[in-house]
């Protein structure tokens, strides 16, 4: 049976691209939409060399109402979106909170209004461990207290995740996985696609790379003196490919009306949290490769820990985030040593 078309809205970028592959390798049929705003073109070269097939692409901006609506008249057949569309880099949504409202805002905005008119079933969300703040008690669960936000950036994932709440409680006959990442990291084991960050990187694993291939210098850990058993922040780090999948089943879930109600939300990762140290430890030990670091003073809005709970997801989607670290991390250093060989840098 042919499945449905799922419209990909930044599916030129990290996350999107992997899924990208994914949704492919499952048979779907996929249509982007992508500024390119963050990301490069020749993504879709790599997305074609892994599955064999290139995804229809349509270079243009979700916050255009006009392009999205012509994008809906090319493809009749879209009946699921997953929205990774949205400004994404913390620091810079402090400075630019207008840009991040109106990206991430708008984007979402003009998907739920235009999906009943078009027979469009169901949106898959990107969402963030970023709205449970600093967490009272680890690991988190979906019921976990949702926290003051501390930047614009994660501002917009909980409002994005009340308009989304706000329009299925008004009756529109729309479904919706929100899903809530923890922190995606690593590549895919072809070393065709991975993250391709613009400047100088403000994650800790593309820095790590970066440094352990030479471009940057060092690598500064941000704070030794948190409470946590070395000292350093602990975050629940999510292979980019397990993440990938998750989302090809909450949209089967939606198309297939498995879903237990309108509205699902789930945690994704891999419900171990690791340290700035541990994850160090955990690229040297898998590469053989050495990180030159030195422990700097803390970044300001930092979050002490977090991992996930991932049951909910485990039990309910069928899906665990099995990828061992050391394979992330050596996948992710194929992937910087890809980028080398092709002198992207
Ligand atoms: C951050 C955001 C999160 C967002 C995610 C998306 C905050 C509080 N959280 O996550 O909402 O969804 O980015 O990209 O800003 N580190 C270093 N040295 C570095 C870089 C990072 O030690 O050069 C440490 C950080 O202090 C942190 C860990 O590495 O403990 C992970 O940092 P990062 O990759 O930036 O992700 P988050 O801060 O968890």
């Amino acid at each position: 049976m042919n499945k449905d078309r799922i419209l990909v809205t930044g599916g030129v970028g990290y996350i999107g691209s992997h899924t990208v592959v994914e949704l492919q390798k499952a048979g779907y049929p996929v249509v982007i939409i992508d500024n390119l705003s963050n990301s490069n073109r020749d993504v879709l070269d790599g997305i074609e060399r892994i599955t064999g097939i290139r995804p229809d692409f349509v270079e243009a901006d979700c916050t255009d109402m006009e392009a999205l609506k012509a994008l809906f008249a090319k493809y009749p057949d879209i009946r699921g979106i997953i929205n990774f569309a949205a400004s994404k880099a913390v620091g810079e949504s402090v400075q630019k909170p207008i840009l991040y409202y109106r990206n991430n805002l708008n984007t979402l905005m003009n998907l739920l209004d235009l999906m009943p008119t078009h027979g469009v079933k169901g949106i898959v969300f990107s969402s963030s461990c970023t709205v449970y703040g600093e967490p009272d008690v680890n690991p988190v669960t979906e019921q976990s207290p949702i926290k003051t936000a501390t930047s614009p950036y994660g501002n917009t994932k909980q409002i994005c995740e009340e308009i989304i709440t706000d329009v299925i409680r008004s009756g529109a006959p729309i479904k919706s996985v929100i899903l809530r990442y923890f922190n995606p990291v690593g590549a895919h084991p072809s070393a065709e696609i991975g993250e391709l960050p613009n400047g100088v990187p403000q994650n800790l694993l593309p820095y790590l790379t970066q440094t352990a291939i030479g471009i940057r210098k060092e690598l500064s850990v941000f704070g030794d003196d948190y409470n946590t058993p070395d000292g350093s922040c602990i975050r629940d780090y999510i292979d980019v490919v397990d993440l990938a999948k998750a989302h090809v089943i909450a949209v089967e879930r939606m198309l297939t009306e498995k879903s237990e109600s309108s509205i699902e939300i789930f945690n994704l990762g891999t419900g171990n949290g690791l340290s700035v140290l541990q994850l160090i430890n955990a690229f040297e030990s898998a590469t053989g490769v050495k990180v030159p670091h030195k422990i700097v003073g803390r970044r300001e809005g930092d979050i002490e820990k977090v991992w996930a709970n991932p049951a909910h997801a485990n039990n309910v989607l069928g899906w665990t985030a099995d990828t061992p670290i050391e394979d992330t991390m050596r996948n992710a250093w194929a992937w910087q040593l890809k980028l080398r060989e092709r002198g992207i840098m």
